[in-house]
């Protein structure tokens, strides 16, 4: 038996968890030790997980293979019994949170930094899932990041990995490697949730689609599950084939990133449905023909009509948004007479809600959209639901977008980044917001007031903590708002984003920046971004 090596080695200072797990730079992971100190501090925050199961797999972006192969051989020295790898080292970040689930194992480790780009001069990722499938809550984080500033060792077995490329079990010092499909457990999840049948029919009668995979993980997800078993034609699956530096784009599906999807699907002979999503499977984004869905109407729309899919054809207990995700889910959930909870931004907020069975849907405006069938937001999952929708309407996207905001009103929203921005720049703008907020209420945004100005502040339902400073947030006398916070998930300066939001009952087809001008205008002045930033316009506008 491989004998197992403890390492000497010194803290790094920086590797504090952010809204989703550890994410850098690839040059600061591949610094001698860095990956090792923070796989270390995981295991050292845990406890109880001798002879466990861990699940472990990323979203095959540069340095994937390698960090997982150390992995291996750290859960075999740490004492785990059993680690489940996707095959490859791929699994997407939904998968491997229904793998954890539908094997029951202790936890998992995902490697990813989600829609920041790859490759040698990209971004890298490590985060921790907990035993019901979700991100590890703060508590957990917070302990990772305490150990990883005083680790003075790491253990590692000394010998070399398996093979991940071939599929089966094999050894590791006393530990039993299990190379996996990484699509297999998650494709039948999917067959149970949707009815295949329906969408089946819906291709025969000429349904298409088109479905961008961003040279990332969710390729061979949607070709199984859109071509082979749904049986749309080869092809309607683009870039999918997942590439360590995702062939050089940013695997983030929105209108910049997806801008090729975007112009096809605006075009007068484009598929009538379109999709995509981010690096490791989470996101999505749904453009049908000739009509983009923000993803908080999509939120919206999809809670409207998940009745629809057997999976939620009991309907829904609850519905949940981050709180600078528009209200459009408000009212659906108003009118089903089911509870909507506001959480801060990031998908660990919605785990316990989800555990207590409390929500059946959730979502970010961040082109996130999940459910109780995992405990991550879940891109291929969000495709499904809407084409079974699709399918069973019988209907066009644009016109069920059209028919949802004819009879709820619509939530104009969008959403400004200022990326890298100077980081003490962009704290001074946030500290002033906060220390100016009594004086913000009665100020006028053309015909709007301001009625009230606050830092959101969390506490959970379910198991009574509180998470405070989650974002500045205007609310003006028509329901209007304006949100001010800064990014968890940047790897270089800060990144600021204000949440533009406006409802109007009647006037539903403006163009969204016009409708939210006024808004734009107040929360550039108030904030002097111009000013303390030196940014007179946004880096990405969505
Ligand atoms: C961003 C999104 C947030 C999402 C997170 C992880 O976090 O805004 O909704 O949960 O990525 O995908 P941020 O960079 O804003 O902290
Ligand atoms: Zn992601």
């Amino acid at each position: 038996m491989s004998p197992i090596l403890t390492v000497a080695t010194t803290p790094f200072s920086d590797q504090k968890p952010g809204t989703s797990g550890l994410r850098k730079k690839v040059t600061v992971f591949a610094q001698p030790h860095y990956a090792e100190n923070f796989i270390q501090s995981i295991f050292n925050a845990l406890e109880g997980y001798a002879g466990k199961t861990l699940v472990l797999g990323g979203d095959g972006r540069f340095l994937n293979r390698e960090v997982i192969k150390t992995a291996l051989r750290m859960a075999a020295a740490n004492g785990f019994g059993r680690v489940l790898v996707g095959r490859g080292g791929i699994l997407s970040t939904p998968a491997a949170s229904h793998v954890i689930r539908k094997h029951g194992a202790f936890g998992g480790i995902i490697l990813s930094a989600s829609h920041n780009p790859g490759g040698p001069e990209g971004d890298f990722g490590i985060k921790y899932n907990a035993g019901n499938g979700g991100p590890a809550p703060e508590k957990i984080t917070d302990r990772i990041f305490a150990l990883s500033k005083t680790i003075t060792a790491y253990k590692i077995l000394d010998g070399a990995a398996p093979d991940i490329d071939r599929l089966g079990e094999k050894k590791l010092g006393g530990m039993v490697v299990e190379v996996i499909d990484p699509v297999a457990d998650y494709q039948a999840l999917m067959e149970q949730l949707f009815d295949f049948d329906v969408i089946r029919s819906a291709r025969q009668r000429g349904l298409t689609v088109r479905f961008d995979a961003m040279s990332a993980v969710t390729g061979p997800y949607a070709k199984a599950i859109l071509e082979d078993a749904l049986g749309f034609p080869r092809g309607t699956v683009v870039n999918g084939t997942p590439l360590p530096d995702f062939g050089g784009h940013h695997p983030d599906p929105n209108l910049v990133h997806a801008k090729d999807l975007y112009e096809l699907m605006m075009s007068a002979d484009g598929p009538d449905f379109g999709a995509a999503s981010d690096g490791d499977g989470d996101r999505n984004l749904i453009i049908g023909k000739q009509q983009f869905v923000t993803p908080s109407d999509s939120l919206a729309l999809l809670a409207a009509n998940a009745h629809l899919a057997p999976g939620y054809g009991k309907g829904l207990a609850g519905v949940a948004r981050s709180m600078p995700t528009s209200g459009a889910v408000d009212r659906v959930a108003a009118r089903l007479g089911i509870k909507c909870y506001e959480t801060p931004t990031g998908w660990k907020f919605f785990g316990n809600l989800l555990d207590a069975g409390l929500i059946t849907l959730c979502g970010e405006e961040s082109a996130g959209t999940g459910s109780n069938h995992v405990r991550e937001k879940d891109g291929l999952w969000a495709v499904l639901l809407w084409l079974n929708i699709v399918a069973r309407r019988q209907d066009s996207v644009r016109a069920m977008v059209q028919a949802h905001w004819r009879d709820y009103g619509r939530n104009y929203y969008s959403r400004h980044d200022y990326e890298e921005v100077d980081a003490e720049a962009a704290n001074g703008l946030m500290k002033a917001l906060r220390d100016g907020l009594p004086g913000l209420a009665g100020r006028k945004a053309g015909a709007m007031t301001v009625t009230a100005a606050d830092d959101f502040a969390y506490h959970d339902p379910v198991d009574g903590s509180d998470t405070g400073q989650q974002g500045i947030r205007l609310h003006f006398d028509d329901g209007s708002r304006v949100i001010y916070r800064l990014s968890g998930t940047g790897t270089a300066g800060a990144t600021l984003r204000v949440y533009i939001e406006k409802f109007e009952q009647h006037d539903i087809n403006q163009e969204t920046q016009k409708a939210l001008a006024d808004l734009i205008r107040f929360a550039n002045g108030t904030a002097e971004i111009a000013r303390r930033t030196g940014r007179k316009t946004p880096s990405v506008i969505t």
